[in-house]
């Protein structure tokens, strides 16, 4: 039975979840795509970092090492920020690989770039795991979007931010308190800043507005506000009202086509739809012409949640180029 070989690029919370998986649904994924997988190699940061054991596994902090080996065709990538991940992205893309990607802040602004450029070289981009964890969104809406027309989005974009106002709510936790606990639980990233300030939310916001409507708001006219000034004695005083805060982003395309989008924090009452949405989950709501409302709730960060849409993607990808291989 023929091998697909792959490298992982990043090793981090997403990285070693995916390592897990693969290796955990090594047999079904055999069965289901009549193809093995091996990760050959490994990209990490951090040579000195202890972390978990990979027997067998190239482990290298040096790109070149893994662009060197001839028969990678899948990589995945678990980086943080816009570079080298692009860059690696670009390599990897120009080599024949597929690539799979979690890194939201590269693809809100490369992600059709690389999409062309995957295109030319014949070979497939999953993202899945960019925006909303473990909530299938972009294969939905990817579905949806064959029929339908999408004329707003609206959600909560980031675990992160619902977790820590679900935990001020429920146990009077401190904003501190709850995002040390949000890091602890993977949820948050190392740096928490993109979480808190609504950029991470703003840059999932535009990986869709790509996909739903093909184009972006210019960034500039996007007010993005996060959650970091909220304390416990709003949270508690929207309590007495019935009300809840909730981290929502927004986007509507408007008869004319033009794009408006927003990312901050409002004020749902219990008939709202995410007013129910709490901790980590994120949720969806799509406003389409002939479904209607449609919802996607589910866990919106963490690293199982998020390694497992990419191991998804992997399966999709393979799966259709098995199937091109035969047919050829
Ligand atoms: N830090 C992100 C969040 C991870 O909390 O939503 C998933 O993108």
């Amino acid at each position: 039975m023929a091998t697909i070989q792959a490298a992982i690029l990043g090793f981090g919370t997403v990285g070693q979840g995916i390592f897990q998986i693969l290796n955990e649904r090594k047999h079904q994924l055999k069965q289901s795509l009549g193809l093995d997988i091996e990760v050959k190699a490994i990209l990490i940061r951090e040579p000195t970092k202890s972390r978990m054991a990979t027997p067998g596994v190239m482990v290298t902090d040096n790109f070149q090492d893994i662009e060197d080996i001839p028969d990678i065709q899948v990589v995945f990538e678990a980086i943080v920020g816009e570079e080298p991940a692009f860059q690696y992205l670009c390599r990897s893309i120009q080599k024949g690989c597929h690539v799979i990607t979690a890194n939201k802040v590269m693809f809100s602004k490369y992600g059709l770039e690389l999409q062309e450029r995957a295109k030319r070289q014949g070979v497939h981009v999953g993202y899945e795991a960019t925006t909303a964890g473990g909530v299938p969104i972009i294969k939905t809406l990817k579905n949806l979007l064959l029929v339908n027309q999408v004329h707003r989005i609206q959600g909560i974009l980031n675990g992160t931010s619902n977790y820590i106002l679900t935990q001020m709510r429920i146990h009077e936790s401190l904003f501190h308190d709850a995002l040390e606990e949000a890091k602890v639980l993977g949820y948050a990233e190392s740096d928490p800043f993109n979480d808190i300030s609504g950029q991470d939310a703003f840059r999932k916001l535009m990986i869709l507005s790509t996909l739903a409507f093909g184009k972006q708001p210019n960034w500039d006219d996007v007010t993005i506000d996060g959650i970091a000034d909220i304390t416990l004695e709003q949270v508690q005083s929207a309590t007495r009202e019935g009300l809840r805060f909730r981290h929502v982003a927004e986007i509507i395309e408007e008869q004319d086509g033009s794009l408006h989008a927003s990312v901050g924090l409002r004020l749902v009452d219990p008939e709202h739809p995410l007013y129910a949405v709490e901790g980590v989950n994120n949720a969806i709501a799509l406003d389409t012409n002939y479904i209607g409302t449609l919802t996607l709730i589910g866990p919106g960060a963490g690293k199982f949640p998020t390694a497992s849409v990419m191991v998804e993607d992997y399966a999709e990808i393979i799966g259709k180029h098995a199937q091109f291989l035969v047919t050829l």
